[in-house]
């Protein structure tokens, strides 16, 4: 298994080109299957993720050609097209590898009428159930059953539009009930519905379909059903969580980088936050200036939450950045639990954090130090890769195949803007 070596103590200095958000294009993979007709989508990530996705959908009949772009950022083209479905059931041997997965029970109910997925089971960051997907698809009219690990739902009639309240905030049930209103019967009202941009950009696409969506952004979401969908092209978001990973590089390695291809307003509770740790952010026609020069990073405590909240996914970046800060920082974990696996690994590093339930205290460092370190996750992998930026001698982050997931050529646009990264392949 690969592994990455980075040589801290470089500057970053240049230009990184943001990719199309991986988060946004699973889900946007997954509406092709709403539709008899051709989607076509633009901005995609260069992933195992995704290509992963591209494997489930075929599974049930989908043609999924791929045609890569050449600039280092641009990711590739998807055409998809579900002409007709030749399955519905997603085994466990490949629920099990991306809970993303699960976002096709809802899309395979509402267009055959029936849908046999497995559960996702726990993974490494959590229980993770799948209980508000459940109920959202009953609520409209889905006749739900759990036998031997896998969720069997049948609705012969068709789905009917109704009332969804979420008792609190799931992406991907959100996501799930959104693409399954699409083409029930009548109107559904989503209420605490998540507000991150990838749903944004998913109601966008279905749009583009032809659904009828309004209410976009907030937590109220209203879907009128629509018989069938039509072929559309869509292009992927830019990655936010890359956005802020990168702007959180430059904070930690120092130095200063334009991030091209994305935006101020999908990292808008980061920007506060690095501003105050001594980051100069600003943003430009193209993305985001970010910018430390000189003095060390100072301590900022902060919580996640749902957007537009500081993310959960940047909570171990924001960890690394403040293992090297003046002071003490209190960072506290909301939406997952047991999301703290890359403190053992900053441990080894020298880094001195202090885990009390759901709140990291981190007391920063003026040096962490190169070593061996196991990447547990796509976002703890990461936070490793910058701790090493920072850290005087070598790091070399093992299980790469995390980073993979989530991020496209990370040492190709790391060492673009000077950093010492380099792939070892083993
Ligand atoms: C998505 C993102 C992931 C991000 C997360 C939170 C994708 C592909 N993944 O994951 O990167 O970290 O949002 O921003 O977009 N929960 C339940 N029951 C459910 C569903 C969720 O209890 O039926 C809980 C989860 O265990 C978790 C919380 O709700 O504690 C939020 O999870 P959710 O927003 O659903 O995350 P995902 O959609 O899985």
């Amino acid at each position: 298994m690969d592994k990455i070596r980075i040589r801290g103590g470089a500057r970053l200095n240049g230009e990184i080109p943001i990719s199309g958000a991986k988060n946004a294009a699973l889900p946007l993979m997954v509406a092709a299957l709403l539709t008899d007709a051709p989607l076509t989508l633009t901005n995609v990530p260069k992933l195992a993720d995704v290509a992963f996705m591209a494997d489930l959908l075929r599974h049930f009949g989908v043609t999924a050609e791929w045609t890569p772009e050449a600039a280092l950022g641009q990711g590739g083209r998807y055409e998809l097209c579900a002409a007709d479905l030749t399955g519905t059931t997603a085994d466990y041997d490949i629920v099990r590898k991306m809970r993303a997965s699960f976002l096709v029970f809802g899309p395979l109910l509402a267009r055959a009428g029936h849908a046999k997925v497995s559960l996702p089971g726990g993974c490494a960051i959590g229980a993770r159930p799948v209980d508000l997907h459940l109920k959202a698809l009953e609520a409209l009219g889905a006749k739900v059953e759990l036998a031997d690990g896998y969720v069997i739902a049948e609705a012969p009639g068709g789905l009917k539009g109704a009332n969804i309240a979420f008792p609190f905030v799931s992406v991907g049930a959100t996501e799930n009930a959104l693409m399954a209103a699409t083409l029930a019967e009548g109107r559904t009202v989503i209420s605490n519905a998540a507000r991150e941009p990838e749903i944004d950009d998913l109601g966008r696409c279905l749009t583009a379909m032809g659904a009828r969506i309004s209410g976009l952004g907030t937590s109220s979401i209203v879907v009128d059903g629509v018989k069938s969908l039509h072929a559309a092209a869509h292009a992927v978001l830019p990655d936010r969580i890359e956005t802020g990973t990168y702007a959180m590089a430059v904070a930690i390695a120092g130095g200063a980088v334009e991030l091209t291809g994305t935006r101020a307003d999908l990292v808008g509770a980061l920007i506060p936050l690095l501003k105050e740790a001594g980051t100069d952010v600003t943003a430009t026609n193209n993305g985001l200036m970010v910018a430390r020069n000189g003095v060390r990073p100072t301590s900022v405590s902060a919580a996640t939450e749902p957007f537009p909240g500081f993310p959960t996914d940047l909570q171990a970046q924001f960890m690394a950045l403040m293992a090297t800060a003046e002071g003490t920082s209190h960072i506290r974990e909301t939406i997952f639990e047991n999301r703290f696996m890359h403190v053992p690994e900053l441990l080894r590093m020298g880094a001195n954090i202090k885990v009390d339930g759901d709140t990291a205290i981190v007391t920063g460092v003026p040096r962490l130090n190169g070593a061996p370190v196991m990447a547990t996750d796509l976002r703890a992998s990461s936070s490793l890769v910058l701790a090493g930026l920072a850290a005087e001698g070598e790091t070399v982050v093992n299980r790469v195949y995390h980073l993979d997931r989530g991020f496209e050529r990370l040492e190709e646009k790391l060492s673009r803007v000077g950093a010492d990264i380099e792939r070892l392949p083993v």
